[in-house]
C-alpha cells in the first residue's frame, strides 16, 4: 500500500530546507521505486496567514492519515507580536501533543570531517555519539495552569507549572533504556532533584524503570553539572534522558559539539512508533531565502524517518553515507565552511547529495 509522508516546510528557512530532502525523497521515489505519497501541508506562522490558525484542522487530519511526518521550523518576527494562542510555537506544540510524540531523539553525532567547525578543542569532540531522549509532550511546556496575570499592586505577573505524572515519566524512561540498549548501554538521567519536586519524582521513577534494564547503567545528574559535563568532557555521555525544556536548552548546547546546529536531526515519536521528523535548529528568518541554510539536518532527519518510521534501514543508512560523503568531497554550507572548503547555497548542498547518493546505490 502506497504511504502517504505529510510535508509541512513551515517558516523562514524551512521551505528551503525541506526542498533539498525532498529531492532526497524524489530520488527513493524515482530512482529506487520507493511507493510513496508526498502531501503538503501548513503548520506555523504560514498556517496563520493562510487560515488564521498556526495548526489548522486540515493539517492534523493530513498528519492523522500519514505515515510519518517531515517538517522544516516554525516561527519568525512577522508573528512575534500576534496573540500568544495562535503564535507559530503554539502550532508545533500542538501537532507535538496531538499526536502524543513523546519521545524527542536528537543524535549529536560529529562528522569526523567536520571536528574543525566545533569550537571545542578536536580531541573534545572526536567521534562523539550522543543521544538526547528529550520528553516532548509534557512539563513546563505544557503545565497549567500557566499565564500573565495582573497583581493586586498593578504589577504583571508571569507563571508556568512544571508537571510531571510518573505514566508520562516512565514512558520516556523506557524509551531512554530501550535506545540505550542498543547503544553502548549507559543511560544518564538529567534533572534537577535538588531544587524540583516534579524532577525529584522524575528521579524516583526513572531509577524504577532502570530495575527491568539490568544490562543498562544509569547515572542521575543534575542540569547545571550536565550542562557544564557537556562542554569539558562530553564523550562520557551515551544517552542522556531529560525534562522537555531542560532537552531543549542542552540539545541546542551539544549541536555545537558537533560544528553547527545545522547538522543535527530529530524525531518525535509515539508510542506506535509513527512520527515527525524536523531539523533541531529553528526557523532562522535572518537567512531565510538566501539561500545559505544548511539543509543537512533535515536531510538527516528525511534519513531518520526512513529509518524509525518506514523501517527502510538500507536507504537510511545510505542517506547517512552521501551525508558523509558530500561533506569528505569538501562541500560546506556557511555555518560549518572552513579554508580550503567548497562554500555552497542550500540548493547545491541538497543536489550534492543527491548526487553522491546515486553513486553510492548505483
Ligand atoms: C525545538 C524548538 C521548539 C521547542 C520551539 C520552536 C517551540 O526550540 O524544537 O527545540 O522549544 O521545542
Ligand atoms: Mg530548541
Amino acid at each position: 500500500m502506497t504511504k502517504k509522508i505529510l510535508i509541512l516546510p513551515g517558516d523562514g528557512i524551512g521551505p528551503e530546507i525541506v526542498a533539498q530532502a525532498e529531492k532526497v525523497l524524489a530520488f527513493l521515489i524515482n530512482e529506487r521505486g520507493f511507493d510513496l505519497e508526498i502531501e503538503h501541508g501548513l503548520l506555523g506562522g504560514s498556517a496563520v496567514d493562510a487560515t488564521g490558525s498556526p495548526f489548522p484542522d486540515e493539517t492534523l487530519n493530513q498528519a492523522k492519515s500519514a505515515a510519518a511526518i517531515l517538517l522544516g521550523a516554525v516561527g519568525g518576527p512577522k508573528w512575534e507580536s500576534i496573540e500568544r494562542s495562535i503564535r507559530p510555537e503554539r502550532g508545533l506544540l500542538g501537532i507535538r501533543s496531538s499526536l502524543e510524540l513523546f519521545a524527542n531523539l536528537r543524535p549529536a553525532v560529529l562528522f569526523p570531517q567536520l571536528a574543525e567547525a566545533s569550537t571545542l578543542k578536536e580531541e573534545v569532540v572526536s567521534d562523539l555519539d550522543i543521544m538526547f531522549v528529550r520528553e516532548l509532550t509534557g512539563g513546563i511546556y505544557f503545565g497549567e495552569p500557566r499565564g500573565i496575570k495582573t497583581l493586586d499592586d498593578g504589577q504583571r505577573q508571569g507563571f508556568n507549572t512544571l508537571v510531571y505524572s510518573e505514566s508520562e515519566i516512565e514512558r520516556i524512561a523506557r524509551t531512554a533504556f530501550d535506545v540505550a540498549s542498543k547503544r553502548q548501554g549507559r543511560v544518564c538521567s538529567v534533572d534537577k532533584a535538588n531544587v524540583l519536586e516534579a524532577t525529584e519524582l522524575w528521579r524516583e521513577v526513572v531509577s524504577s524503570v532502570a530495575k527491568d534494564y539490568p544490562d543498562v547503567e544509569l547515572q542521575h545528574m543534575y542540569v547545571d553539572n550536565a550542562a557544564m559535563q557537556l562542554v569539558r568532557a562530553p564523550k562520557q555521555f551515551d544517552v542522556i534522558v531529560t525534562t522537555n525544556m531542560f532537552g531543549d536548552i542542552l540539545s541546542d548546547l551539544a549541536s555545537m559539539l558537533t560544528g553547527s546546529i545545522g547538522m543535527l536531526p530529530s524525531a518525535s515519536l509515539a508510542s506506535d512508533g509513527s512520527g515527525m521528523y524536523e531539523p533541531s535548529h529553528g526557523s532562522a528568518p535572518d537567512i531565510a531565502g538566501q539561500n545559505i541554510a544548511n539543509p543537512l539536518a533535515t536531510i538527516l532527519s528525511l534519513s531518520m524517518l526512513l529509518r524509525y518510521s518506514l523501517s527502510e534501514v538500507q536507504a537510511a543508512d545510505q542517506i547517512e553515507q552521501a551525508v558523509s560523503q558530500v561533506l569528505s568531497d569538501g562541500f560546506r554550507t556557511k555555518d560549518i565552511h572552513s579554508d580550503g572548503m567548497n562554500c555552497v547555497g542550500t540548493n547545491e548542498m541538497g543536489d550534492a547529495v543527491v548526487k553522491a547518493l546515486s553513486s553510492i546505490v548505483n
